[in-house]
């Protein structure tokens, strides 16, 4: 179902003109600038496939490119990305039920003589750290490539309509997806920055002293980035944790049903059980009420609130029950969640028998942490050490966010799980040293390094931050 009214946003302004795609050759009402999944939602249609194997349904998970848990068929080209793909008129899409092949009539993708892009910095990733980088390479001088996979900037900001905290020039009392806004406003207007939307990096690479990014456009083209340096800032990858039957559709993870809600519009069911009471699982828990979604209830298995305790107290005050030291047993439903069975555990994280409770949910929202994406840099040989107060593996680097790789540097989630505000500080760390590294930074700019980095520090003195700290002097060499 679609979401007409809203209390912040509003989607009549932002649909654009209204198409038809074709589903399983049904058809079903879309609207251009919309992903094919947001379109099958807005329809009721949450099984996108089933499993070769054991047949299982398979739904949206990550709704970010990330999991590959809603690969379906479109116009014969077997596993698109349905949720990053846009959608056009006339689209024929169809879910996968047994191995796809390959078809025989359709054109190739274009792998010879690729499109070749040649910038001082490539930057993978227009979230906040790499928007930020973008502004501040070009900035210092660079001639800048950023390419995202997603259809628009803004990373995890688009989906945020809740106000932030921290200082005024960090942004704090304006809301995420406004920030998304300044940023990209600020990118459009260096003409040293060209943007490839709807382009994934698939390959990072070194040729002598030069850095290669091999993209991939619209499914369809290859295009090879060239640059002296480049930034990765990839974010994360939302977590799954062991229970029965977790793979059945309706179980998001909780950015993935801010996409449906925020960014799209479109109602993620009617009644949602939330599994995790950090900030993510709070704000989410509020956002979902505000877009008129019934929340049962939030379940935490530590003995306390892991989130703000404003945030919890604003949910709290709405009527959600936080229950603490309780775990999701099983999901139960036959081609979609229909229930959640929930328990108590004790000290040792097992589940108290009789202390089972029913919630009759459509929806089960995962917000259980985040992992950097790291692949790429896995892939060209950056050093990893595994620092779980960051959120697993991340690279080894150093104060300016260059890896143990001359000329490739990190920023973000992508360098361990924090926020957006440290993420642009990071990027605008990470930015100017590429730019510095590349030759083209005059010395001056080590001044707006430093300024950054003194800001970090002091955001990372609060309570929150100890357990990054932690995590950092493990990565962060001299
Ligand atoms: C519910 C929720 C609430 C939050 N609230 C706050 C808050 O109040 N304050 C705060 O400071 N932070 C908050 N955060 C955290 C914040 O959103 C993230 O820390 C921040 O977005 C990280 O920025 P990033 O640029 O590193 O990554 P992202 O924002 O994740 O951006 C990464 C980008 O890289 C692109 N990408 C990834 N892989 C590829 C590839 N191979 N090729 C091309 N492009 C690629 C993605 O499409 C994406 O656009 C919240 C997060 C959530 C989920
Ligand atoms: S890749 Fe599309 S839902 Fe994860």
């Amino acid at each position: 179902m679609r979401l007409t009214e809203h209390p912040i946003l509003n989607f009549q302004e932002r649909r654009g003109k209204k198409v038809t795609i074709y589903f399983e050759g049904q058809p079903i009402e879309a609207y251009e600038g919309e992903t094919i999944v947001m379109a099958l939602h807005a329809a009721g249609i949450r099984v996108l496939a089933h499993t070769f194997q054991k047949d299982r349904p398979r739904g949206l998970f990550c709704a970010i490119g990330k999991c590959a848990s809603c690969l379906m068929t479109v116009n014969g080209i077997p596993n698109v990305r349905t949720c990053i793909t846009l959608v056009e008129d006339g689209m024929q899409i169809t879910k996968q039920k047994a191995k796809p092949k390959l078809p025989t009539t359709a054109k190739p993708p274009k792998w010879k003589d690729p499109e070749k892009i040649d910038a001082d910095i490539v930057i993978i990733g227009g979230g906040p750290a790499g928007l930020m980088a973008a502004i501040y390479a070009s900035d210092a001088g660079a001639k800048v490539a950023l390419l995202d996979e997603n259809p628009m900037l803004g990373g995890q900001l688009v989906k945020q309509t809740h106000k932030f905290f921290g200082k005024r020039e960090q942004f704090a009392g304006v809301r995420g997806v406004k920030i998304a806004d300044i940023l990209e406003e600020e990118v459009k207007k260096r003409e040293n920055i060209k943007v490839f939307l709807e382009t994934s990096a698939i390959a990072l690479l070194q040729e002598d002293d030069t850095k290669l990014v091999v993209g991939v456009r619209k499914n369809k083209e290859l295009v090879e980035f060239r640059g002296k340096a480049v930034i990765v800032a990839t974010g994360a990858m939302e977590r799954m944790i062991p229970f029965e039957n977790n793979d059945l559709p309706g179980i998001y993870g909780a950015g993935a049903i801010q996409t449906l809600m925020n960014t799209y519009g479109v109602k993620p069911g009617d009644r949602v059980l939330i599994i995790g009471a950090g900030n993510v699982g709070l704000i989410l828990a509020y956002q979902l009420i505000q877009a008129g979604v019934e929340v049962k209830a939030i379940v935490e298995a530590l003995p306390k609130i892991g989130g703000y305790f404003v945030h919890a107290a604003k949910v709290r005050r709405l009527g959600v029950p936080i229950l603490t030291r309780h775990t999701i047993l099983r999901a139960e439903g036959k081609e979609k969640v229909e229930r959640a069975i929930v328990a108590q555990i004790d000290e040792n994280w097992k589940p108290i028998p009789g202390t089972e409770k029913v919630f009759e949910v459509d929806v089960i929202a995962l917000a259980v942490g985040l992992r950097p994406s790291i692949e790429l840099l896995h892939q060209v040989g950056c050093q990893i050490k595994y620092a779980p107060e960051l959120g697993g593996h991340v690279v080894i680097r150093d104060k300016r966010l260059e890896t143990t790789i001359k000329g490739i540097f990190v920023a973000g989630d992508s360098a361990g799980i924090e926020e957006a505000t440290t993420a642009m500080l990071e990027g605008k760390i990470a930015g100017i040293a590429a730019a510095l590294s590349a030759g083209i930074a005059s010395p001056e700019w080590l001044k707006e390094i430093e300024k950054a980095q003194k800001e970090l520090d002091e955001f990372r003195s609060g309570p929150f931050g100890r357990k990054v700290l932690k995590g950092l002097e493990k990565v962060v060499v001299e």
